[in-house]
Formats: C-alpha cells, sequence, structure tokens
C-alpha cells in the first residue's frame, strides 16, 4: 500500500484536504492525523471493518481497546450510556483537551472498539487539524496513537510515516503536535473515579473539579540502588527500539559503555559534557511540560540514530511528573520481562 502524506496548516486547516480526509474516514479508510497530543490512526467507530483495519495496521491485541473522538459533548454522550455529573463537570473544564473518559457505552459502539468490554473512553481532542476532520467527517473516529503495537507515539508526522508507511494509506501532516504524551485516562464506570492511565492533565487538575480520585496505576520508579520492579507488573510500551535504562548517576554508566565502544543516547538535565565520540547528549528541560513535548520526539531522534543504548536521567519524584515517569518506567522495563 502507498502511503500519501498532504501537509495540513495546524492553525487553519485546509477545508479541501480535510474533507478529502473526511470523506476517506467515512468511506471506511484510516487516516492518521494530528491532536494536541500525539498523531492519531482514525477509523469510522460505527464500522467494525473499519476498525478491524487499525488492529492490523498497528499489529495491536484485539482487546486493548480503542479511545472515541468526538466534535462536542453532543456526539460524547450518543457514544455514551450515561453522562454522570462528573462527567458534565470535567467536560466543561477540560474539553477539548487531553482528558479521555471511560464510560458504559451505547450498543452501536461495535465491540471491537471496546474490546469486547463494556464500557468505551472518550474524548474531545483540541487541535485544529482534528477538530475540523471529525466536524467534516460527521462520525465518531475511533483513534489508537499512530504507531506499530507497544513502540513509541508519534509526536510528528514523519514518526507516523517511520512506523506506519506502508501500512495505511493518508497521513496528515499538521507537524509537531505541542503536548507530546498522550491522554490521561480516567474512569467514571464505577463508583470511585478510577486513574487508568496518568497523560498531559494531571490528578490535582481532576481533583480540583471533581474530588478525590482513585490512582490506578501504582508507580514505583526503579533507581541506581533498587531493583526493577517484579517483571510483569509492568508491560513493556511505549518503547524505544533502544534498551531504555533509568538512573541518577548516569555518567559513570555512560562513560564505561563508550569506552566499550557501544553507541549511547542520553537525556540529561545536566548541561551536555564535553564531545565524547559515539555519544549524543539531549538535554531536557526541567519543566515537566516543556519535557513532556520533548520526550517522545528525543527518543525517536535517537533510534534514528542507531544508538546501542539510551540512558535517562531519572525525573523528580513528584506528580507534576506522574505521566513523564510512567512512561519511562514503561519504556525501561527489558524486552525479555
Ligand atoms: O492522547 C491520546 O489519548 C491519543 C490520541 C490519538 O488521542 N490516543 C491514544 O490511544 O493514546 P491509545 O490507543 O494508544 O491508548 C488508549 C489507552 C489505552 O491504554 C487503552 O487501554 C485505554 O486508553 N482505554 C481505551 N478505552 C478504554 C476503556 N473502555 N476502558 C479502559 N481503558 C481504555
Ligand atoms: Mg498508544
Amino acid at each position: 500500500m502507498q502511503t500519501t502524506t498532504i501537509p495540513i496548516d495546524p492553525e487553519n486547516p485546509e477545508p479541501r484536504a480535510v474533507a478529502q480526509a473526511a470523506e476517506r474516514l467515512r468511506q471506511g479508510e484510516l487516516v492518521a492525523f494530528p491532536t494536541e497530543t500525539v498523531y492519531g490512526l482514525g477509523a469510522n467507530a460505527l464500522n467494525t471493518e473499519a476498525v478491524a483495519r487499525i488492529f492490523a495496521a498497528k499489529g495491536r491485541p484485539a482487546r486493548n481497546p480503542l479511545i472515541v473522538h468526538v466534535a462536542d459533548v453532543a456526539a460524547a454522550r450518543e457514544v455514551v450510556a450515561v453522562w454522570p455529573d462528573a462527567a458534565i463537570r470535567l467536560a466543561e473544564a477540560f474539553w477539548p483537551g487531553p482528558l479521555t473518559l471511560v464510560l458504559p457505552r451505547r450498543e452501536r459502539i461495535p465491540d471491537i472498539v471496546t474490546g469486547g468490554g463494556p464500557t468505551v473512553g472518550v474524548r474531545i481532542p483540541a487541535h485544529p487539524v482534528a477538530m475540523a476532520l471529525l466536524r467534516a467527517a460527521g462520525i465518531p473516529v475511533a483513534a489508537p496513537s499512530a504507531n506499530r503495537s507497544l513502540q513509541l507515539s508519534p509526536t510528528c508526522a514523519e514518526h507516523v510515516a517511520r512506523s506506519l508507511g506502508g501500512r495505511i494509506p493518508l497521513i496528515l501532516d499538521g507537524g509537531a503536535t505541542g503536548g507530546g504524551l498522550e491522554s490521561t485516562v480516567l474512569s467514571l464506570s464505577g463508583d470511585t473515579p478510577q486513574l487508568l492511565r496518568p497523560g498531559l492533565l494531571s490528578p490535582a487538575q481532576i481533583e480540583a473539579v471533581i474530588g478525590p480520585i482513585q490512582r490506578v496505576a501504582n508507580l514505583s520508579l526503579p533507581t541506581d540502588t533498587s531493583p526493577l520492579p517484579a517483571p510483569g507488573m509492568l508491560s513493556r510500551h511505549y518503547a524505544p527500539h533502544a534498551a531504555l535504562e533509568l538512573g541518577t548517576e548516569n555518567g559513570k554508566r555512560v562513560r564505561l559503555l563508550l569506552a566499550r565502544g557501544s553507541r549511547i543516547g542520553w537525556l540529561t538535565f545536566d548541561p551536555p559534557p564535553p564531545y565524547m565520540p559515539g555519544l549524543i547528549v539531549l538535554s531536557m528541560s526541567r519543566d515537566p511540560a516543556l519535557y513532556s513535548t520533548r520526550l517522545y520526539a528525543a527518543l525517536h531522534e535517537l533510534d534514528a540514530a542507531g544508538v546501542d543504548a539510551i540512558f535517562v536521567d531519572t525525573p523528580p519524584d513528584t506528580e507534576a511528573w506522574y505521566a513523564v515517569r510512567d512512561r519511562l518506567e514503561r519504556a525501561a522495563v527489558k524486552a525479555s520481562t
């Protein structure tokens, strides 16, 4: 399959490009498009065959449910069976934006979207291209991140092409996404709201609107002195090709491996050390939002450079770094576990 990439203005998307992509979606084809978090791989959420193409292109396990993207709250309510008070308030506060709400689904949402389960995740994305596409298509659009399963999420069209080129027909290239990490996934389907995936929207921001939520993701970062968490507790995900190690004293390890002839990438908070052959140093911001924007792009860059290993300075142990730490921890799980 040939993949066509259409450039599109991220602020004022050209109506012709939008209409063309929307028509493809309505006809059951896949379209990769930018959102404010990462690029999504969209399909008509009401069409089982179309959604099956997403799973085939990504190599995604069938039981992993997809997020349904809609243009407004009215459309969200047509996807879910109930619309509780917490949803009303969260939608008012954070939509369009990087928050996915998991609620009991309506029957019109096919099993393939929900992984066969009774709930569905739904969100209104804040990117002008995503919004224009959803409005023009007039259908709910199921969209996971536009990458092969378990790999890094794409934050620009080149990342999508590298991962899915030849497997999907169309990519809308709206440049780099602003957010850089995926949406926060919150379940409102039980008695207490549950955080299912940390993301760009912090737990504190959510709690300011609806009160206490349950943090299900139980994070404990490996340090230089503590062993890795038990295998199986974490699934490898969001991972670059090169092995990734988190640590607080990476300098020693980096120098050791360089001396053995390895090519190393290093994401560090410190000023870059003097030039060393075989070493690519990327200086990272100490601001968690700026760090998020840059993280996947940095890992993609190191993968493209073909390094043997990636070292990452462990971020601070505070909730502002929750989502970043979650992604790094999953990326660091060895492929064999
Ligand atoms: O920022 C994002 O959320 C991006 C953009 C494209 O919107 N999408 C994204 O989709 O990251 P994906 O498929 O890569 O990740 C969706 C996450 C998965 O962890 C999935 O298990 C969870 O959301 N999820 C989706 N529907 C769910 C449901 N009904 N119940 C529980 N978890 C659900
Ligand atoms: Mg993903």
